[in-house]
């Protein structure tokens, strides 16, 4: 396991007759690196296409969301077992796009939390306050929050596998990346509270991405950052040179 991850979260974007030939360009300018993991997360229907691309690759698969339960009736759903069956082995779970658009609460992320790790999927749980929840000096309180509840019910044991990612709102999508000074501030209490939460062995073992208008230009300052393990990369993830020039920061930052 690589010490950072770069993971590509490329929403609502890419036709699934896009897939191979991107993932193919991809696999092409990023060598398979020691301490650098590298997860690419596509939309539902194109991950039956990405997973013969990435199967014998050092690139791993991973998906935008998933449903708790196991089969049944529950129309429109995707759930893990099929997500392993594709060879997925991460799941971004409780994306704020999730939580603004869909209204996915925070108990209901700590059951896809829950059934995630059961899987044997690697949950990528996104936490981050909004433009007003800064500018009232609640961030920390906000972000502790969301952490606790979606953790609920979590084992230390299970907890090692667990993946954060930071992704303040007001960064998303909008060209304002937080500063590296105040992404690892809030990466530190993050950390802080994960070894409140599972002990200080497991704390330093969860890896804690930084998400948020992340690009080639700034990858390497915030990588820097002792409490920033990696990105969650949102729109520069649609570019396979902006991308792997990402992940190549991130590899002399490891
Ligand atoms: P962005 O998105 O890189 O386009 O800001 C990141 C994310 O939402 O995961």
């Amino acid at each position: 396991m690589g010490r950072l991850l770069v993971v590509a979260n490329w929403k609502m974007n890419r036709l699934p007759s896009e897939t191979g030939p991107f993932l193919r360009q991809l696999l092409e300018q990023i060598p398979p690196m020691q301490h650098v993991s590298v997860v690419v997360c596509p939309p539902f229907p194109s991950l039956a296409i990405a997973a013969p691309f990435l199967e014998k690759s050092s690139i791993q698969l991973g998906a935008q969301n998933m449903f708790w339960e196991r089969d049944g009736a529950f129309t429109g759903e995707v759930s893990p077992a099929m997500l392993r069956d594709l060879y997925a082995t991460h799941v971004i779970l409780g994306h704020s796009e999730r939580r603004s658009i869909f209204g996915e609460t925070l108990p209901l992320i700590a059951l896809k939390v829950q059934a995630a790790l059961a899987n044997g999927l690697v949950p990528i749980l996104c936490v981050g306050e909004s433009a007003k929840e800064r500018d009232d000096g609640r961030q920390f309180w906000v972000v502790e929050q969301q952490l606790i509840t979606a953790l609920e019910n979590i084992a230390t044991d299970q907890a090692r596998r667990l993946v954060v990612a930071y992704e303040p709102v007001w960064a998303i999508g909008t060209g304002k990346t937080a500063t590296p000074a105040l992404a690892q501030e809030m990466h530190g209490h993050i950390r802080s509270l994960l070894q409140r939460l599972f002990g200080d062995a497991v704390a330093r073992h969860i890896r804690i991405l930084y998400g948020g208008s992340v690009k080639a230009a700034n990858a390497m300052d915030l990588f820097q950052q002792p409490d920033i393990d990696g990105g969650l990369v949102g729109g520069a993830s649609l570019d396979a040179n902006e991308f792997s020039s990402i992940v190549a920061h991130a590899r002399s930052c490891a």
